[in-house]
């Protein structure tokens, strides 16, 4: 048995810099059709210059591959109309980081005052660029993300056409905003959709299941998995992988991010297969997205076979999610 996907995206995907890139962003090139990659480098990504560079380099860590790179810019307050006119051409969105929320968002936003920063949302409504964000505050880890809500709720009824991504959703209260303007669109990483915050610290301490915002409950899990099930208009996937060498995460401050790339065509359809919805798995992984952002894919067949796979317990020295699992499915090389 086998199934083809037409140019799977990945709408969200760190693909680090130097030799991380060289490691990791082959990977994706080689699944995906194209990827909208993150700005949190150190430091991270703000220029024209910044983003023309980094596309440059993930072009050449890609080569083999028939990939685009899409790219983000790191949200900042200086920026305004003029600026972002001549960034237009170079990104498919502006990526806001609450200050100190996950992995070098350190000069991420102190708060969102739009007594200050308003005209910044005006200016992307009228160039129609969208604003995603990485929707939490500073609060009780597990309050985080409900804690945001209000900051979205009030940025999607002040600025009523402009696209906001609510980025890597986990619990039913951010479902339940996302329904009520039509204005927010949401993403969903393959990691929320497996695993709860008992993977990570309910028996063992499990680094590689660490990542930002935190997996939370078994109800919230089911409610995130209906959604994509149901390949929702409103949410695409996107990976969220976030490579980290073994010793970072396998550490005393151990970093937030999970490695998924290379396995994630697999275990979605391995997923989708299981609960009978192998047919809304292209709207999941590629036409919703199309879509939102109003982007025609590459077309790019990737065909998947029912063959198991041994997931590595390495990719140089990276450990990927779920290593040395058998998933029932394989890319067909
Ligand atoms: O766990 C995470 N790691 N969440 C993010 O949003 C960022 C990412 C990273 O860059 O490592
Ligand atoms: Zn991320």
């Amino acid at each position: 048995m086998q199934i083809t996907l037409n140019s799977p995206l990945d709408m969200h995907l760190h693909l680090r810099d130097g030799e991380m890139l060289k490691l990791v962003a082959p990977l994706s090139a080689k699944y995906f059709s194209w990827a909208l990659v993150m700005p949190n480098l150190s430091p991270s990504i703000k220029t024209k210059e910044d983003i023309i560079a980094y596309k440059t380099r993930i072009l050449e860590a890609t080569k083999w591959e028939q990939f685009i790179p899409y790219m983000s810019v790191f949200f900042q307050k200086n920026l305004n109309y003029e600026i972002l006119k001549e960034l237009k051409n170079e990104i498919l969105v502006v990526k806001m980081y609450p200050d100190g929320v996950t992995t070098n968002s350190s000069w991420g936003v102190k708060s969102i005052d739009l007594w200050e920063i308003g005209h910044i949302f005006e200016a992307m409504q009228k160039l129609e660029i969208p604003l995603s964000i990485h929707g939490e505050t500073n609060d009780f880890i597990l309050d985080r993300e409900k804690n945001f809500l209000p900051t979205y709720e009030l940025l999607a009824s002040t600025y009523p056409k402009l696209k906001i991504i609510m980025e890597h959703i986990t619990n039913k209260e951010s479902i339940s905003l996302l329904k009520k303007y039509d204005n927010l669109f949401a993403t969903i990483t393959l990691h929320h959709l497996s695993i709860t915050l008992d993977d990570v610290i309910g028996w063992m301490l499990c680094p590689h299941n660490f990542c930002k915002p935190i997996a939370k409950t078994e109800s919230d899990r089911q409610a995130l998995l209906a959604l994509a099930l149901e390949a929702d208009e409103k949410i695409m996937f996107w990976s969220d992988s976030a490579p980290h060498p073994k010793e970072k995460k396998e550490s005393w401050n151990g970093s937030a991010g999970v490695f998924t790339a290379p396995i994630i065509l697999p275990m979605l359809v391995e997923l989708f297969e299981k609960h009978n919805k192998l047919e809304n798995l292209e709207k999941f992984i590629s036409k919703n997205a199309q879509k939102i952002y109003g982007i025609q894919a590459v077309k790019k067949e990737i065909i998947l076979e029912k063959k198991d796979f041994l997931i590595p317990d390495m990719y140089g020295n990276v450990v990927p999610f779920f290593a040395g699992k058998i998933i029932s499915w394989s890319v067909k090389e």
